[in-house]
């Protein structure tokens, strides 16, 4: 059975004092009402790792993660954060490749898979993004354009460094529009994914890599989207940023 999680991505939202409020009621109403081992993780803007960390302290069902990290190690990047600096800091996971970074920061595959070697080089796991535009999607390219995006950045890694990385599939078109993919469209694309993982790696390694959704999961859909079989959680932006939506959205995993 493959670990259930379910990441918040805070994207570029809320000041410090509704950051450790938001999380202090997340923490409390998942201690009080979610039953289940489903994985929470907070990822927050950088300023607020290290006390949102310390808020938590050694809650074993909810950490944090960074949103992004430089390809490099250290040096004049002004205005970078980088891996070591993270792992340093005692933060486990990093979202790498989010749409968001892929379009307005021009990051792609190839500067992707050096992110994603400096992430695991220094122990951080990658939350690795994948997903089509909607023009790509209605032009019937979204499976080799997905398939691409995992080979280009994650396909010269070994199995057991592929294994400390959690893939996320976010169709942009999903992506803060309020439009979800269908639970049926999301099984199949992640089906793809894990087919290819198998192709690469073997099944029984496939079988092991978790497989995220993301794109405007609510907690109207969580429950039918994660009860997917190849869906493990998902990646949530919106629902994210209110302690009762985020809590509701846990609880469908
Ligand atoms: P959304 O964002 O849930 O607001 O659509 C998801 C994401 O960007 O990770």
């Amino acid at each position: 059975m493959r670990q259930k999680i379910v990441a918040g991505n805070w994207k570029m939202n809320k000041t410090l004092e509704e950051a450790n409020i938001l999380a202090s009621e997340v923490t409390g109403m998942v201690a009080d009402e979610v039953k289940g081992d489903a994985k929470v993780i907070f990822c927050v803007p950088f300023p607020y790792l290290l006390p949102i960390k310390n808020q938590l302290g050694n809650n074993a069902r909810i950490s944090v993660g960074a949103q992004n990290c430089s390809e490099h190690e250290s040096g004049a990047y002004t205005g970078e954060v980088s891996a070591p600096m993270l792992k340093s800091m005692g933060i486990p996971y990093v979202i790498l490749g989010h749409s968001e970074r892929r379009q307005y920061f021009g990051e792609d595959g190839k500067l992707l898979a050096k992110k994603v070697d400096v992430a695991l080089k220094h122990g951080l796991s990658p939350i690795f993004c994948c997903g089509e535009p909607l023009e790509v999607r209605e032009a019937n390219g979204h499976e080799a354009l997905v398939k691409k995006q995992v080979e280009e950045s994650l396909f010269h890694l070994d199995a057991d460094a592929l294994k400390k990385v959690v893939i996320a599939y976010e169709p942009v078109w999903a992506i803060g529009t309020g439009k979800t993919a269908s639970a049926q469209q999301a099984q199949d694309m992640h089906a793809v994914i894990r087919k290819h993982l198998a192709s690469k790696y073997g099944q029984a390694v496939a079988d092991t890599i978790i497989i995220l959704y993301g794109g405007s999961v609510n907690a109207a859909n969580a429950k039918e989207l994660f009860s997917c079989p190849d869906v493990d959680g998902g990646l949530v932006g919106g629902a994210s940023l209110k302690s009762r939506d985020f809590t509701e959205v846990i609880k469908g995993a």
